[in-house]
C-alpha cells in the first residue's frame, strides 16, 4: 500500500514537470518572424518577401484573427499557438501606422 503511493507521487511529479516545462522561447516574435516566417518568404523563396509595415496593425490583427493565411497556404502545422502570438505582436507593434514603423523585415 505505502509502495503504491510513493510510485503514484512519483508519476504525479513526473506529469507535473513534463507540463510545466515552459515552450521554447515563446516570446521573440521577431526572430520567429525573420527564422520561420523567413524561410518561404525571402527573395527567390516560395513566397514574396515582406516587411511589419506591409499592412497596418488592425490589418495584422484581422490576418491572423481570421486566420487569413490558410487561403495561400496552410501553415498551422509549423507554428505553435505562442509563436503565432509573439509574431502577430511583432508585426502589430512595428506596423505601416505603428509608433515604430519597421520597413526592412524580411529579404
Ligand atoms: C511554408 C511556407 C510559408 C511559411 C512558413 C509562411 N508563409 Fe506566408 N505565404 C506563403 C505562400 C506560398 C504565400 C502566397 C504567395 C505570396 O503571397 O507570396 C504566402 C502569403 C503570405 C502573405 C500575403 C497574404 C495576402 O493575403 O496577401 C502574408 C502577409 C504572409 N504570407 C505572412 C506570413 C507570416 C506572418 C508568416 C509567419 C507566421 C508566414 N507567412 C509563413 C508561404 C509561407
Amino acid at each position: 500500500m505505502k509502495h503504491t503511493l510513493v510510485v503514484t507521487l512519483f508519476l504525479v511529479a513526473g506529469c507535473l514537470i513534463l507540463f510545466t516545462a515552459s515552450p521554447a522561447s515563446a516570446a521573440d516574435g521577431k526572430a520567429i518572424f525573420l527564422n520561420k516566417c523567413g524561410s518561404c518568404h525571402k527573395g527567390g523563396g516560395e513566397a514574396a518577401a515582406f516587411a511589419p509595415t506591409k499592412y497596418a496593425s488592425t490589418q495584422w490583427e484581422r490576418f491572423f484573427a481570421r486566420n487569413k493565411h490558410k487561403r495561400k497556404k496552410d501553415i498551422s502545422g509549423d507554428f505553435s499557438e505562442a509563436d503565432l502570438i509573439a509574431v502577430k505582436n511583432y508585426l502589430v507593434n512595428h506596423a505601416a501606422d505603428s509608433d515604430q514603423p519597421e520597413a526592412v523585415g524580411l529579404r
